[in-house]
């Protein structure tokens, strides 16, 4: 038989990625054997995309996840590109539409959603935010968070220079600050003020080069913050133990990961998306306990 789906995702180095495993899930829950729907790692170096691309135009596969280091460089080799990549400047999926090939940012979403779903903070407008970090995901969140209408918004970040880069793209203005990472009283008075406080970074992050690492002004979270880490290897993150151990509540990386893979597949298949079983398959494979 012929494969309905044809899938996968590119980048490089490929072997971590735990894509392959949500969708395999989300595929078996929606009735669909190995012929039917297929997920593939495509390991492409940096000097091989165009090549890649060109391949993939010419050939029947219905889309693709991006990812590191090809988000950016993906982007004029495709047709179109969704109003959220755009302002990013970064595509995460690829959807085949006829003879175009279209560039989507669906970390914008899936960042959204796990908030509003997994912590319920569904409204933000008159919330004020601090983003920890200034990369690529950064500019999904505050992308998340201005497009809610977040009332205030400062990105703290190790080089201070990338966060006023940053918050000039998304407009400056007043309610933007950007910050470094010195524990200044205007740092920490950010902090206690905040009603939402993500990190992007890697600090935190197993494997990564401080593994242990919290962002400054951590020690001034308090009761009644939403503090969230994108970080998802550990789950429970240092920042979300201590955020935890204030009373403030918290919400792990896991969701954000998962609702961009939803709405990526949703777009490629049309089919539903089971979150709650592919967590708990994702789970299975991180041997999370
Ligand atoms: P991503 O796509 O995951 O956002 P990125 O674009 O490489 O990755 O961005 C990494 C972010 O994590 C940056 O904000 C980086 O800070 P700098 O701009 O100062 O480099 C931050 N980061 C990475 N390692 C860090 C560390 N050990 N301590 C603090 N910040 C770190």
């Amino acid at each position: 038989m012929k494969e309905r789906y044809s899938l996968g995702i590119i980048g490089h180095p490929i072997g971590h990625s735990l894509s392959p495993v949500m969708h395999a899930a989300a595929a078996r829950a929606n009735g669909l054997g190995p012929g039917e729907f297929s997920y593939e790692r495509f390991d492409v170096k940096p000097d091989d995309l165009a090549t890649f691309m060109r391949r993939f135009r010419d050939g029947a596969m219905t889309g693709l996840n991006v990812t590191v280091p090809h988000k950016v460089a993906v982007m004029e080799l495709l047709d179109e590109i969704d109003h959220d990549a755009q302002a990013i400047g970064a595509v995460n999926t690829i959807v085949r539409r006829g003879a175009k090939l279209r560039g989507h940012n669906t970390d914008v979403y899936g960042f959204i959603r796990s908030i509003a779903e997994n912590a319920g903070m569904t409204d933000l407008s008159y919330k004020k935010a601090l983003v920890y970090g200034a990369g690529g995901a950064a500019r999904a969140v505050a992308r998340g968070l201005v497009n809610g209408g977040v009332e205030s918004l400062a990105v703290v970040n190790r080089t201070c220079d990338t966060a006023r880069e940053m918050v000039a793209k998304l407009g400056g203005g007043a309610g933007f600050s950007a910050m470094g990472f010195d524990e200044t009283k205007s740092l920490i008075e950010t902090v206690r003020g905040a009603d939402i406080i993500v990190n992007t970074t890697s600090m935190g992050m197993e494997g990564g080069t401080d593994p242990e690492g919290v962002p400054p002004g951590a020690g001034h979270i308090r009761s009644g913050q939403l503090v969230v880490d994108i970080v998802y290897s550990p789950l429970m993150t240092p920042l979300l133990k201590k955020a935890a151990a204030a009373g403030a509540r918290t919400l792990d990386g896991l969701w954000m990961l998962i609702h961009q893979g939803g709405k990526a597949f949703e777009m490629w298949t049309g089919l539903r998306f089971p979150d709650k079983e592919v967590r708990a398959a994702v789970e299975r494979g991180l041997e999370i306990k």
